[in-house]
């Protein structure tokens, strides 16, 4: 297994952050904000995000898996869900990768079945050549190719989440 030098640089990630929380700033004033981390693997830059926030927000999290290794077993598990009432909450979902888009149109789904007052989709890296599902995101910090890439929360088997840096990974006999 080999982890290569880095594909987006923590310069590049801050920079970025920074970019998304002005927009998300502007976008969110006057409104109640609930910022959802979609967890394990956008725990980094979700924290790294609503601290750049600057408008009042509340926060809460969902756990769901998909990801079988590197294969996506197209099946969704929740294994945590919002618990804050969500009936007069601007949502904001913050994943860290959508890559067919199953996960998140699931996600959204769900939500939607409970009426919030507004939701809308954040997420730090898109691999858009890869959707299945077309979902509407609002807010993408950067487009990659079809590559699989790990750190900055994101995984492989649970590893690499750590990194400071996007690298991409590439599996060795
Ligand atoms: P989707 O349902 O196919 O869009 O898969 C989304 C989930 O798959 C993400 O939340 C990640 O957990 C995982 N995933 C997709 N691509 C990658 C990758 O390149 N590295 C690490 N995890 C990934
Ligand atoms: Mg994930």
């Amino acid at each position: 297994m080999v982890v290569g030098k880095p594909f987006l640089t923590v310069e590049q990630i801050q920079k970025k952050n920074r970019e998304l929380a002005a927009r998300i700033s502007a976008d969110y004033r006057g409104k109640d904000l609930l910022a959802v981390g979609i967890l394990k693997g956008a725990f980094i830059f979700f924290s790294d995000l609503v601290r750049l926030i600057q408008v009042p927000l509340t926060i809460d999290f969902l756990i769901a898996s998909s990801y079988m290794k590197t294969e996506t077993s197209g099946e969704i598990r929740l294994h945590y869900n919002i618990r804050e009432n969500i009936a007069d909450k601007d949502v904001l979902l913050v994943e860290d990768i959508v890559d067919t888009g199953i996960t998140l149109n699931y996600l959204r789904e769900r939500i939607l079945n409970e009426e919030p007052r507004s939701l809308r989709i954040c997420t730090f890296l898109d691999k858009k050549e890869r959707r299945e599902v077309d979902v509407p995101i609002d807010y993408v910090g950067f487009e990659i190719p079809n590559e699989f890439v790990v750190g900055y929360g994101l995984d492989y088997d649970n590893r690499f989440r750590n990194l400071p840096y996007i690298s991409v990974f590439k599996k060795t006999a």
